[in-house]
């Protein structure tokens, strides 16, 4: 018996072709997992632009859905969609290795959740023409107004929802542009306002001319270049630098990719969004799983419409957007709604000393008071989760073991994360929070005095 199921076991091995072992084709969309609603958004009815969404319902609202949180993430690159994010990181299902898995850290158990599909296209959405596809950040951010505004007002008690935008990467681009026009056009007097209530950035681009200024000393003091190299990459970084300063944007952008590329290289890193991996991070099943035409179909996807990972085409008309800052229009809405950026410890791309650089920098009357707070350590469970700094409308987060990813890494502590700074509850309690009396009894209190003075 045992012989001849080896037998067995051989001839499929020689009759069947490898690819098919390793990597089963991949089933249909569970009806549990498919999102509660999904489809397009008009953006230009005349040309027939579109924007695809997925949204997915709180799971477990704690009060009447026109007062329950509505989250919308935006996928970075330029022109990644946002099914990675769903499928790959903070989505309530994940697929790997074939098959769909709960996520336990869903971000939709107190909230809505709206993955968006921008720039137009982007993954499922359209953009029948070239020209169309947004250049610069205002196009972008024009267009998510746009499309939800739709979806908000096609499901009526959506509109009084407390919206949060949030997104990761390039997102870092896209989130204060965002929340830049709407709260602008609210302003305008405009018959339908939204009720933004805050932005969350995690591991983005914000302020590249800083950014790209950190990556030198970050790989050297971690052990990973040597002084001479780490010379001759700052010299790159000077001369991204002073293409940034001469706005030959198409240029600085090509002389950032250099800087990224020869840092990979010279330390031979499989990559840079996370210094501890061996391998990239494996989203490759998600897009065999979403090129099915059972998978877009039962999306809603229009016809024709192939999902790629990330679009080459969007990627160019932004090409010469890379480099340029929105920091300013940041500045801005900090003043009005709540801020919270969040990093991912390893992450050698768009990491920590590249974000605290630039947040230092900032033109706001708070920062003196955030520069000023003191640094927590956050617990989730008994474990350090990460380091937090809280004042007034900022919080910054550190998140420990986690690279550019940070919800595919950490999923519990990510949502933890999310839910807190949204509801304003443990370590992200009370926005104003300054002094440490105000924290006796938090969880972080015992280890304070160790991080005294280590900034
Ligand atoms: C984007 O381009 C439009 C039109 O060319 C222009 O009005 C707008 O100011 C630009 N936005 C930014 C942030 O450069
Ligand atoms: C990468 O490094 C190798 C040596 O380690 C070198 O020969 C090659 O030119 C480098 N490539 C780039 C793009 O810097
Ligand atoms: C924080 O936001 C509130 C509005 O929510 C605003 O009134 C306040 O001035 C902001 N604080 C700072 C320091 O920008």
């Amino acid at each position: 018996m045992e012989q001849s199921f080896k037998l067995f076991l051989l001839l499929l091995i020689h009759i069947l072709p490898l690819r098919s072992l390793c990597s089963p084709v991949p089933p249909n969309f569970p009806p549990n997992a498919l999102p509660t609603k999904s489809g397009y958004l008009p953006i230009n009815p005349t040309t027939g632009s579109a924007m695809f969404y997925a949204f997915y319902e709180a799971t477990r609202p704690t009060t009447p859905l026109p007062t329950t949180p509505l989250l919308v993430w935006l996928q970075g690159g330029p022109g990644c969609s946002s099914m990675i994010g769903n499928l790959f990181e903070l989505g309530p299902w994940r697929f790997s290795d074939g098959s769909f898995e709960l996520n336990p850290g869903a971000w939709n158990h107190l909230f809505g959740l709206l993955f968006l599909d921008s720039p137009i296209g982007t993954g499922f959405s359209v953009a029948p023409q070239e020209e169309e596809i947004p250049n610069n950040q205002t196009k972008v951010a024009r267009h998510l107004h746009i499309a939800l505004t739709s979806f908000l007002l096609s499901n009526p008690p959506f509109i009084s929802r407390p919206l949060y935008i949030t997104g990761e990467s390039y997102a870092g681009k896209y989130v204060p542009a965002a929340a830049f026009y709407i709260l602008q056009e609210n302003k305008a007097g405009q018959k339908t306002k939204l009720n933004l209530r805050g932005v969350a950035i995690g591991d983005g681009l914000t302020h590249p001319e800083v950014q790209v200024q950190v990556h030198a000393d970050t790989a050297y003091f971690m052990g990973l270049m040597n002084r001479r190299q780490k010379a001759h990459l700052e010299e790159l970084q000077r001369a991204a630098v002073r293409l940034v300063r001469e706005q030959r944007w198409a240029d600085a952008t090509t002389m950032r990719n250099e800087v990224l590329d020869w840092l990979q290289n010279a330390t031979g890193l499989a990559t840079l969004y996370d210094l501890r991996r061996q391998r990239t991070y494996e989203t490759e099943p998600v897009g065999e799983f979403l090129r099915q035409e059972k998978v877009a179909k039962a999306l809603g996807v229009k016809e024709g419409v192939v999902w790629e990972e990330c679009s080459g085409l969007v990627g160019g008309r932004l090409h010469e957007d890379v480099m340029k800052s929105v920091r300013w229009m940041l500045e801005a809405v900090v003043r009005e709604i709540r801020v919270f950026l969040y990093t991912g410890e390893f992450d050698l791309r768009d990491g920590v000393s590249g974000t605290v650089a630039w947040l230092e920098g900032m033109e706001w009357e708070g920062l003196q008071g955030w520069m000023a707070a003191e640094r927590d350590v956050w617990v989730v469970g008994k474990e350090v989760a990460g380091y937090i700094q809280t004042w007034s409308n900022l919080t910054q987060v550190v998140v420990r073991g986690a690279g550019h990813l940070v919800p595919a890494d950490q999923a519990v502590n990510s949502q933890a994360m999310i839910q807190d700074w949204v509801l304003q509850t443990e370590s992200f309690g009370g926005s104003g929070r300054k002094q440490r009396t105000k924290f006796k009894g938090s969880r972080g209190r015992k280890q304070r005095t160790k991080f005294k003075g280590s900034h």
